[in-house]
């Protein structure tokens, strides 16, 4: 069978089935040839199944102080070239008002692993922002199950925890002192608390390849995740990995379609990883499976100060700012900006 004949008939598959197997998600992965076809049938099912509106989600980035030490992130503890910095409960709060004002309907409160954030301590400020009637995403790391259920049971929606690559031997090299299992654990820890999961990969780790991507998608699939956002690894020179060469565009794109066709109806972000890589890189994922834009809401010097990346876009931007651009460019391409809450939808509520 001709190549692209084959192409063709596995991406038609993916949008009837939702299923693919390991060597055809590969396949997919590894061909350019695929990047249209599988971008129009992604648009098509993201269209059918979680419909024209794009979600924002205002992030809060409360504190870089983190205790781990990843080998490709600027807020690790090691890096001595960064200014640290840790807002106030009064302060965290203070922007979520605002966000709530400039529309928003969720707040993602992100830090580094912080223990200054003790889970009493983070409760209190959810419990506040609750009273607000926001839909509150946590993504603060690894805690144990107990701390997870005060959050859960605090009010908190949702949590961000990326598994960043579901090979294990890559995962524990550049993630060091961190376990693959201790991941996986919170993982389903969150699940069985009743949290929406998100979870998502790093691209373009070293050592990574399109099978074990391959096998991140099925991960997701099997944990059956709420939302996946995924983004190309951006060398960061004050980390270890600065001189790595930097994740593939391409490979991401074609990894947010097929994610699209076998999770149709998750949440997936264009992330802002995307377009620090390309300009225009969030039109462009939202045309190719993504309904969610991540807006960052936090002010002033922090903005600057949450370098998990160089070259991080609209770090000079108020949040308003920001609001008004997003929102211009999704009405452009024929979308909106959506009116709700933004939880999951699922298979069986939807008339398909
Ligand atoms: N390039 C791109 N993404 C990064 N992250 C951390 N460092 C980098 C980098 N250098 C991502 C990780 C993490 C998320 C919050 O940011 O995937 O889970
Ligand atoms: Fe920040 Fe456009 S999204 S300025």
């Amino acid at each position: 069978m001709p190549n692209e004949e084959k192409i063709l008939q596995l991406i038609a598959k993916a949008e009837q089935e939702h299923t693919l197997k390991k060597e055809e998600l590969t396949c997919l992965l590894a061909s350019s040839q695929a990047e249209e076809p599988l971008a129009a049938a992604a648009d098509h099912v993201r269209q059918k199944f979680v419909g024209d509106g794009v979600h924002l989600r205002g992030l809060i980035e409360f504190s870089n102080i983190c205790r781990q030490d990843c080998m490709y992130c600027g807020l690790r503890r090691d890096n001595q070239r960064l200014e640290r910095y840790r807002l106030g409960a009064d302060e965290i709060v203070g922007l979520a008002e605002k966000a709530k004002g400039d529309g928003y309907h969720t707040v993602v409160l992100q830090s580094g692993e912080d223990m200054y954030f003790t889970a009493e301590r983070l409760a209190g400020i959810i419990r506040r922002i609750k009273a607000l009637d926001l839909a509150v995403t946590l993504s603060v790391g690894e805690r144990s199950f107990d701390e997870y259920r005060l959050w859960r049971e605090a009010g908190a929606d949702r949590y961000l925890l990326r598994i960043e690559t579901t090979d294990r031997e890559v995962y524990e090299k550049f993630d060091p002192g961190m376990s693959y299992d201790n991941r996986v654990r919170c993982l389903r820890d969150l699940r069985t608390l009743g949290y929406e999961v998100g979870t998502g990969t790093l691209v373009g780790l070293p050592g990574q390849t399109p099978v074990s991507i391959a096998e991140d998608i099925l991960f997701y699939q099997k944990l059956d995740a709420d939302m996946v956002g995924i983004g190309p690894l951006i060398p960061n020179p004050d980390t270890p990995l600065g001189s790595a060469p930097k994740g593939d565009f391409h490979l991401t794109r074609r990894m947010v379609s097929l994610l699209r066709l076998l999770l149709p109806e998750a949440n997936i972000p264009a992330t802002t990883a995307m377009e620090t890589m390309v300009p225009h890189g969030r039109e462009l994922i939202l045309a190719s499976g993504a309904n969610v834009v991540m807006p960052n809401v936090t002010e002033g010097d922090s903005r600057r100060k949450y370098a998990l990346y160089p070259g991080k876009i609209c770090v000079a931007d108020t949040p308003a700012q920001c609001r008004r651009c997003m929102g211009g460019r999704i009405k452009a391409m024929g979308r909106f900006i959506a009116e709700d809450k933004g939880f999951r939808k699922h298979r069986r509520d939807l008339s398909i």
